[in-house]
């Protein structure tokens, strides 16, 4: 039975639509993302299944039980934000007891549960100390613990990191992983950063103008996107214009040559599409036989473990492809103001109806 579900959950202020009729089913265990530019609900969502707000339409489904109405403390949920919301004025063992207290746990059971979540966030010392005498990282550790003292099994966390530098967020995506591991909750999680999601995600759900675009494993997402808004959104894409001349995948491109695509789901042929091709799967040539496509060398720029190449190609799109390879010395130097073959495996060109721009 899956842990979460909704069933046409919506929101709306006024006229404007912050959800539109969403069905989700989450899987006990599962480790779910809300990804997307800001705006596009996903905390409008986690607020409604938090029972923090209340829904214009739908139901929410827990372990099959219907908690539409159901007040906050009656979910069995637990919340995780991006500002810790730790208590000043409580120390760092009363702020992770305090889920506890509410709950009216004994003090025995309670002393032993908050040693135990103070060990799993590897901060045994600080049980006495104030939240202000914390950095930003033990601070969230602590907002991590108390969020999972309790063994909700459904945590939803909304943006938790974002607050913390880069290799902070590193360090705490891996702690959250163990200890997703450790408890075996369900999370719903929340972020814009593409690349936490597909890092930490067994699905990614992601949402576009209160609707979800597209949802399905990070590598589902990434090759076969059904739509522009996700193929760009998901890394760097080239996306190329034609139009598709044969349903078994043959595209001709606007400057009269064909090539062969894939095709994730059916297409009619005579259709417009664009065609996507990630910059690491084009790989620069001087000459080829098949399966390219051909550009003018206009720049090439380092970027460290990679090399990026942009190629300009107006019939095909309207900005210059981009190529990248794996930066070495021994590779020789393409010529800017050169023309290039750039060559695919068709199976990483992925036709996508032009139409689909959401
Ligand atoms: N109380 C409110 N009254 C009116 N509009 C609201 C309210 N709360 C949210 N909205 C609108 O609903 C839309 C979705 O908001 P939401 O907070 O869910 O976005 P988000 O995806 O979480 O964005 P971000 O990444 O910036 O946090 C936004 O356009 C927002 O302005
Ligand atoms: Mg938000």
């Amino acid at each position: 039975m899956s842990t979460l579900e909704t069933q046409g959950l919506g929101k709306t202020y006024g006229d404007f639509v912050a959800l539109a009729p969403t069905d989700i089913t989450v899987e006990k265990g599962e480790f779910l993302t809300l990804l997307g530019p800001s705006g596009s609900g996903k905390t409008t969502l986690l607020s409604l299944i938090a029972g923090l707000s209340e829904a214009d339409s739908g139901r929410i489904l827990m372990d099959g039980k219907d908690v539409t109405y159901a007040a906050p403390y009656q979910r069995d949920i637990g919340m995780m934000f991006q500002n810790y919301a730790l208590f000043p004025h409580m120390t760092i063992a009363e702020n992770i007891a305090f889920p506890l207290k509410m709950r009216k746990t004994s003090a025995a059971e309670s002393a032993r549960l908050v040693k135990e979540a103070l060990e799993m966030v590897r901060l045994p010392h600080i049980a006495d100390r104030y939240p202000k005498e914390l950095s930003g990282g033990q601070q969230q550790r602590v907002a991590l613990a108390r969020c999972t003292i309790y063994r909700p099994s459904v945590i939803l966390m909304d943006e938790p990191l974002g607050a913390l530098d880069k290799k902070l967020r590193d360090q705490m995506q891996f702690e959250i992983l163990r200890i997703h591991k450790e408890i075996g909750g369900t999370i719903v999680y929340v972020t814009h950063d593409q690349e936490e999601a597909m890092t930490m995600s067994d699905r990614i759900c992601l949402m576009n103008h209160g609707r979800i675009a597209q949802l399905g494993t990070p590598a589902d997402l990434y090759f076969r996107p059904q739509s522009i808004f996700v193929a760009d959104f998901l890394g760097e894409a080239n996306l190329i214009n034609g139009r598709l001349v044969s349903e078994a995948g043959m595209v001709r491109l606007n400057d009269g040559s064909e090539i062969r695509v894939s095709l994730p789901r059916p297409i009619a042929q005579g259709t417009e599409v664009k065609v996507m091709l990630r910059p690491q799967n084009l790989r620069l040539a001087e000459t080829a036989n098949s399966d390219s496509i051909s550009g003018k060398l206009i720049s090439s720029s380092v970027t460290g473990a990679s090399t990026k190449f942009f190629l300009d190609a107006p019939a095909l799109g309207d900005k210059p492809l981009i190529a990248t390879r794996a930066t070495g010395l021994s590779e020789a130097a393409p010529e800017p103001g050169r023309d290039y073959r750039l060559t695919f495996d068709p199976r990483d060109a992925v036709a996508i109806p032009a139409s689909e721009a959401a």
